[in-house]
């Protein structure tokens, strides 16, 4: 009697839970579920990074960057707005160009270093122009000095406008070692 009792007991509690097989199907589709949704989600990823890039793409197509580059002919200002025996920054950081005024004239020196492009700083102390790259020095007229530059920095056209002002034209660059800083575009003759 007690025996069939317990068993009784027994089949109750093994009729109200679940079995153990059931239990770990239950766990193991949670598990798929979640997995299934974790790659779902980083296709999703995926596909949006890839169509925000391609629509980059797309966009810069459409507007290309010469909407925003800075044209490559621009005013700097009458002669007199510049000190002579200074060089001037104004224009160093928009158009990469320094405008230089002397006794005889202004000129206008690219901000490109000849070894391998960077930016050079004018350290007026020192009165030079210095490449934080690797060094390179450059006179106030240009002409390379130390470092590995193998030439001096080039000069860009500049000329007085039907306004009087001085007009850079950054299209047409000149070369010291070809000859052609005597050019009469290479410098603005003031004397
Ligand atoms: S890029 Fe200027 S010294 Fe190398």
């Amino acid at each position: 009697m007690a025996d069939e009792t317990n068993a009784t007991e027994t089949g109750t509690e093994t009729a109200a839970a679940p079995p153990k097989a059931a239990k770990a199907a239950k766990a193991g589709a949670s598990e798929m579920t979640r997995r299934e949704f974790n790659w779902l989600a980083l296709a999703w990823s995926f596909f949006a990074a890839s169509a925000a890039a391609q629509l980059t793409a797309m966009g810069r197509f459409m507007f290309p960057n010469v909407l925003t580059e800075p044209p490559s002919t621009f005013k700097v200002g009458l002669p007199t707005d510049f000190a002579i025996g200074a060089v001037d920054e104004r224009f160093k950081e928009k158009f990469r160009v320094w405008v230089v005024r002397n006794e005889e004239g202004m000129y206008a020196i690219s901000a490109i270093c000849t070894h391998l492009g960077c930016t050079p700083n004018w350290l007026s102390a020192e009165n030079k122009f210095k490449c934080p790259c690797h060094g390179s020095g450059f006179y106030m007229s240009g002409i390379n000095f130390e470092g590995p530059a193998p030439r001096p920095l080039e000069r860009v056209k500049i000329e007085l406008a039907d306004d009087g002002q001085v007009l850079i034209d950054k299209g047409r660059l000149f070369k010291q070692e070809a000859g052609q800083w005597n050019d009469p575009e290479s410098f603005l003759n003031l004397s």
